[in-house]
């Protein structure tokens, strides 16, 4: 039992060490992750723009616009990622929700939980799904 609770306490104050990573914000959360956006790309995007964000998604079929492959963002744009265009159409304009578009905005309530993001050399406050959804997008480019 006494051996038990030992191991406990080591697992967890292991993991506290890890949690308390801080940011220079002083946030106790690491940045996200390519596997955080990949994540947050299969449970938002992948409807519409299929599984490897190649425009294919099951529900693509029946919308007016198609939605872009988005691994040639990049090939699209003298081979660079074109992070802040990207970043911008999916975060939306929740101010003008009227904008008439197909693809569904995923701002709003995101602007409550900011990380630090380099948007082609600017450190942009960014929501922290979209921070990793970004070098998500980023791997996938061709
Ligand atoms: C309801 C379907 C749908 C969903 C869900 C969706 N998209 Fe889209 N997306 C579109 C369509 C359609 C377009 C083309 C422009 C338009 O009409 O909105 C588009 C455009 C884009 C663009 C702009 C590409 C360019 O040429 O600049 C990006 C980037 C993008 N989507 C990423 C995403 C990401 C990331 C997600 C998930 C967070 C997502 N989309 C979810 C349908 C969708």
């Amino acid at each position: 039992m006494r051996r038990t609770n030992l191991a406990l306490l080591v697992l967890s104050s292991t993991f506290l060490v890890l949690a308390s990573c801080t940011s220079p914000d002083g946030q106790n959360e690491a940045m996200p992750t390519r596997a955080d956006g990949a994540a947050f790309f299969a449970a938002n995007c992948v409807s519409c723009h299929g599984a490897g964000g190649q425009g294919v998604g099951t529900t693509a079929d029946g919308l007016a616009v198609l939605p872009p492959n988005l691994t040639l963002l990049s090939a699209e744009n003298d081979d660079r990622f074109p992070a802040a265009r990207a970043l911008s159409y999916i975060y939306g304009d929740p101010q003008n929700s009227h904008l008439a578009r197909v693809m569904p905005q995923f701002g709003g309530e995101m602007a409550e939980d900011l990380v630090p993001v380099d948007i082609e050399g600017v450190l942009t406050p960014t929501p922290r799904e979209l921070a990793g959804l970004l070098v998500y997008l980023e791997s996938i480019q061709q």
